[in-house]
């Protein structure tokens, strides 16, 4: 009897290949995703396709990479220069991105592009057939660079079972419509059986767009496409609670972030951990800090704001104009205010393996996440799964997916200068116990709802699905 595959479909595969000295290395992503799937795509014939973010030199070279990764059961889809820059950079990153993140004006449209787009999710469709898949395969495709990939793989197959989940937030329709190619992007996503986002305002504006932009019909709580039911509902995901809990609780860690708290004197460490990324809103968390050792004078010297950003996507000119200014505000606080003995912002660009993060989650007594936009946000689920044995708190932007269901941290809007401000006053003199009931309420909610389970719910889901459009074709 056939027996069903799993396949994965990301932008990324969950290993990156990088070339020293001459030799081939793979290391393995430590991201949520890649440890979330990884009980599913190790399996059986399961696979997971995507790109390695690396150009072979030579065919002999994509021959080993392929051989090496096969083992791995990774499938990798090559990119050339040309659609790295203009799939990847050009419209992932320069349309897509800064549109569902509320940035029009980053947005830039260039027909060429959007060429690279298509042909870029049609090599994905290719690498998928070429896997020989059977009708009762089910395909998991994820995130936005891969729109156009669920109608794809459907104009093959009528019958094979595709979700979709999008990693970021989807825009009110308003904001979608402008991009000139909005029709053929949800008709793309139409392709899949279901399509799933972190909130319940994420599926909201994509039902509408469908309806407003393309108008489709809603019956039984699902778009009517062709006579198909296509299904887009909320899968808020979670993070790998127990790596996280654990790691916080092993000798290493817990020496570590006694260091952590030594090398800074026992001040008051406030936390911030993010890609670099205009929308994280990395500068009004500087002028919001600013604002704060204005306002409070009586804290400076017993706090330090220890930022770390990780380096991402540094060749759109965006990224690469936002690292400057980060380094210019961050250079005039710590001159202004800082003295020979204290140095109010540690800064580092710099990506740091999770056993550091996770000393450093130990460590901070404030974790400060004020995301402009943010499809989830899971470092602040990260601080929370390490904070079983110290105590902490959470200040999140309400504009963050993760705000949703963390209804105990501090929530903040991103723009309120003077409420971050205040908030971080606030958690600095915050009583013991309620930080440990907030953090243990938190905690409760993102031990429950961790990746494992997002993971089952979806597929469930899925699976529930086709019987349902089964039921309604064969009627
Ligand atoms: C976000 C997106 C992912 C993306 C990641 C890193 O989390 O949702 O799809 O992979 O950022 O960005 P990069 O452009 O480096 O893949």
């Amino acid at each position: 009897m056939y027996k069903k595959r799993t396949i994965i479909i990301s932008n990324r595969l969950p290993v990156r290949i990088e070339k020293h000295k001459g030799v081939l290395k793979f290391i393995p992503s430590e991201g949520g995703l890649a440890t979330g799937l990884g009980s599913i795509y190790k399996k059986d014939n399961n696979i997971w396709i995507g790109w390695p973010g690396y150009i072979p030199d030579s065919e002999e070279e994509k021959e080993i990479i392929k051989e090496e990764l096969k083992e791995l059961n990774l499938i990798p889809v090559f990119l050339t220069i040309e659609q790295i820059e203009g799939y990847y950079e050009g419209f992932s990153n320069e349309v897509l991105w800064p549109i569902f993140h509320h940035r029009l004006s980053y947005a830039v449209y260039k027909q060429e592009n959007w060429q690279y787009y298509k042909e870029v999710n049609q090599a994905f469709c290719d690498t998928i057939w070429a896997q020989q898949l059977d009708a009762k395969d089910e395909i998991w495709i994820h995130d936005y660079q891969l729109m156009l990939l669920p109608k794809l793989i459907r104009q093959d197959d009528e019958k094979i079972s595709i979700g979709y989940f999008q990693h970021i937030p989807f825009p009110p329709d308003e904001i979608f419509r402008c991009i000139p190619w909005r029709n053929e992007l949800l008709e793309g996503l139409l392709g899949a059986d279901l399509i799933a986002f972190h909130t319940y305002n994420d599926t909201q504006h994509f039902l509408n767009a469908c309806t407003h932009i393309i108008g489709l019909t809603i019956k039984n709580n699902s778009l009517q496409v062709g006579d198909r039911s296509v299904y887009a509902e909320v899968f808020p995901m979670g993070i790998d609670y127990n790596k996280f809990s654990s790691l916080a609780e092993s000798p290493e860690v817990q020496n570590r972030a006694r260091a952590i708290k030594e090398q800074y004197q026992n001040r008051k460490i406030i936390l911030s951990i993010d890609r670099l990324d205009y929308s994280k809103g990395i500068l009004e968390r500087l002028h919001a800090f600013e604002n704060f050792l204005i306002n409070w004078p009586e804290y400076h010297s017993q706090v330090v704001l220890y930022m770390l950003v990780v380096p991402s996507r540094d060749t759109v000119p965006q990224y690469k104009r936002l690292r400057d200014e980060i380094d210019r505000m961050a250079g005039h606080i710590n001159a202004v205010y800082g003295t020979n003995a204290w140095t109010p912002i540690a800064y580092y660009y710099n990506t740091y393996p999770v056993e550091e993060l996770s000393a450093l989650y130990t460590a901070a007594d404030i974790c400060l996440v004020t995301s402009l936009r943010d499809g989830m946000n899971l470092v602040c689920k990260e601080y929370i799964a390490s904070k079983e044995n110290s105590l902490g708190v959470l200040i999140l932007s309400e504009l963050a997916g993760a705000s949703k269901e963390l209804l105990d941290a501090i929530q903040v809007n991103p723009n309120a200068i003077n409420e971050i401000s205040n908030a971080i006053a606030q958690a600095l003199q915050m009583p013991k116990e309620e930080q440990r009931k907030r953090m243990d309420d938190s905690i409760e909610i993102v031990e429950k709802f961790n990746i494992n389970h997002w993971v089952k719910l979806f597929f469930n889901r899925l699976r529930e699905i086709k019987i349902i459009q089964r039921n309604e074709m064969s009627r």
